[in-house]
């Protein structure tokens, strides 16, 4: 990389080798966006070419109307011309001393097109929604693609969210079938995922489980309800013919947290999604049929499904997905792997970077990472050190490092530099990808001149991928990203600022979600599950800084009777990990008299997230009960 100021840039030998190597296809979109998107989705097999690209009913949005196609074809078929024999996937375990294992992309479509042809005996037609709660094993992969092979709605639910988590996603979208695995391997134990699909799946409509055999635990069995994924898939042929789908037909859900601890179902459809995670993942991380390309994002987000599943799919690479948690049985065990197998293309999160700097450099020494060409960030902003960290001891000042910013409702990324075109600048995104409008401006509307913060939103024709609903909730979606500016502009709900160059910085989130090692909670989920305690009067829960999670969340509760508050606290914290999951864990609860309120009677969050930052409390008379900050103060 080549320094100039503040600001790197990629080497001649980055750029000769990048699919988009100049600024000129910038130029190219921004003039007529639609257009450009029309010329990338001629790159994708269709059955039927779109009628028009783009049609705007605001707050509703349509792309490549009338056009025909399956995902998976452009996954798996489309490579069996070049790629048959090539491996696709590559599955690392936990376990050490287990085997990995490889599927070549025949393989893989084999295997698909056997789930889905026993899908379909187990009556799912198209249209029809699949619970998906598997770990990152690659039955994982099979079973979403099976999905969309035969038109089949995935809605997959992060294995680590609690039973009461997956119950509400199986209600909301009301699926008949479950596919889940009797259990993992999560820091050398095994995790009981059945145990807790037993759970999950009571009140819903779920009739059949299908589940995959990976930890070999004890688990209750239903027969007639219960199959095994591996048996099913034995007695099936390997050709099972394509739903053919609209372009605006649903592919998947992803759920997202709300507010109030009703989650939102993120809608993405068919045609829009395929051609905006193939081309991000081609442009933005360089992806060339010989890369070994390795997101580290759990498939239960959505960075899981764009870049763990489908883009590397469309784009004929090969890909890698792990079981385990990268710092198990060794902090180098992430390394490992990259030198393994010689990983060209490493995605994380700021926390697991931040997590590898805190285990120091001794332990990376031996690593020359000679086969990285380049770094990617996710989910939550990157400060500088870590920037600086990653740049150096990871990519050794070779590998640029796109810093990413997307969101489960835009599909695919939106926001970074292209690694042969950059300029890379810590602790910035960059530009919007080329087709992509985004603007920041203030609360009145007005676009705000560069280093001024305010709010990013997104301008039409927005992006391909974009969320099309919120599943089954119309007023969430209007509501929720339709109402700030208007119905034709989207609200990202992030704070941002450009430089004078144009390249943009996330500041973070302007309503109640904190990220919490890049995970995506509410405070709000946090609050409502707390709530259920039948003690509780009030409470608040606020994101505060950690040093390597980026945020955590604490909370400050008010009882109606001051009994055992040991035994509370434990409660407490009990209901959460039950209502959401340990990811929600807060890092404190702590027992208040009284929450700061305005006269009015809404708590003022903001204060209490400022007694564990650096900034001022600001006004406090305004409060109608500003004695209580004093209170809380002598707590924290
Ligand atoms: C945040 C994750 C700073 C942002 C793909 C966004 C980021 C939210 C970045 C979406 C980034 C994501 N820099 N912040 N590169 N990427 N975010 O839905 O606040 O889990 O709105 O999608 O993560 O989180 P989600």
């Amino acid at each position: 990389m080549i320094k100039k100021g503040n600001l790197y840039w990629p080497s001649k030998g980055l750029q000769k080798r990048a699919w988009v190597k100049s600024k000129k296809i910038y130029q190219e979109a921004q003039k007529r966006p639609i257009k450009f998107w029309e010329k990338l989705a001629r790159e994708i097999f269709w059955h039927k070419k779109w009628k028009k690209a783009f049609l705007h009913q605001p707050p509703y949005f349509k792309w490549f109307i009338g056009g025909k196609l399956n995902i998976t074809e452009n996954c798996l078929d489309k490579n069996l011309e070049h790629n048959k024999n090539k491996v696709a996937l590559i599955w690392e375990p936990e376990p050490t001393e287990e085997s990995s294992r490889t599927f070549t992309y025949y393989e893989l479509y084999s295997q698909v097109n056997r789930m889905a042809n026993a899908l379909k005996k187990l009556g799912v037609k198209k249209g029809d929604r699949v619970g998906i709660y598997l770990p990152m094993i690659p039955e994982v992969i099979i079973s979403m693609l099976a999905c969309a092979r035969i038109g089949a709605v995935h809605a997959v639910v992060f294995s680590a969210f609690s039973p009461q988590a997956l119950k509400i996603r199986l209600q909301i979208t009301k699926a008949k079938i479950l596919i889940t695995a009797d259990g993992y391997f999560r820091r050398g134990k095994v995790i009981n995922l059945k145990e807790n699909a037993e759970e999950g799946i009571k009140d819903t409509q779920v009739k059949k489980v299908i589940v995959v055999e990976r930890a070999h635990n004890q688990i209750t069995w239903k027969k007639g309800r219960d199959f095994k994924f591996h048996d099913l898939l034995e007695t099936e042929r390997r050709l099972c013919p394509s739903a053919i789908m609209d372009s605006e037909d649903l592919l998947f859900i992803l759920f997202t947290s709300g507010t109030t601890g009703i989650p939102k179902g993120c809608v993405h459809t068919c045609g829009g999604y395929t051609v905006q995670a193939k081309f991000t993942g081609r442009w933005i991380f360089d992806l060339k049929e010989d890369d070994v390309f390795w997101s580290m994002a759990d498939i239960g987000w959505i960075t899981g499904h764009t870049y763990s599943c489908y883009s590397p799919l469309l784009n004929g690479t090969t890909f890698l997905i792990f079981e385990g948690a990268p710092d198990w049985p060794t902090p180098d065990r992430w390394a490992q792997i990259i030198e393994k197998y010689g990983v060209t293309t490493f995605y994380t999160a700021p926390t697991a970077i931040r997590m590898f700097e805190k285990y120091g450099a001794e332990f990376l020494t031996k690593y020359k990472f000679n086969t990285l060409q380049i770094l990617g960030s996710v989910g939550e902003p990157i400060d500088e050190a870590a920037w600086r960290w990653y740049f150096t001891k990871v990519g050794k000042k070779r590998c640029p490092i796109v810093d990413t910013w997307w969101q489960t409702e835009t599909g695919g990324i939106l926001i970074t530099s292209l690694p042969g075109v950059g300029p890379f600048k810590p602790a910035f995104t960059g530009l919007p990808f080329p087709g992509v409008k985004v603007d920041i401006w203030d609360e009145k509307g007005k676009s705000l001149p560069p280093n001024k913060e305010g709010n990013l939103v997104i301008l039409p024709p927005f992006a391909p991928g974009l969320l099309r609903e919120v599943y089954k909730n119309p007023q969430k979606y209007l509501k929720t990203y339709w109402s700030q500016y208007g119905k034709k502009v989207y609200f990202t709900s992030d704070a941002a600022l450009k430089d004078e160059n144009g390249l943009i910085r996330i500041v973070g989130r302007v309503d109640d979600v904190i990220k919490v090692a890049g995970h995506r909670l509410t405070t709000g989920e946090l609050e409502a599950a707390i709530n259920l305690h039948e003690d509780v009067t009030e409470c608040a829960v606020v994101g505060i800084p950690d040093e390597i999670k980026g945020e955590v969340p604490v909370a400050f509760v008010v009882l109606k009777k001051k009994r055992h508050p040991q035994k509370i606290k434990e409660v407490i914290i009990s209901k959460i990990r039950a209502e959401i999951g340990p990811i929600a864990l807060p890092k404190e609860v702590y027992l208040v008299e009284d929450l700061p309120k305005t006269r009015s009677g809404k708590i003022m969050r903001r204060i209490l997230r400022r007694l564990f930052t650096k900034e001022p409390l600001g006004d406090l008379s305004t409060l109608a009960n500003p004695e209580s900050v004093d209170i809380i103060k002598m707590k924290t």
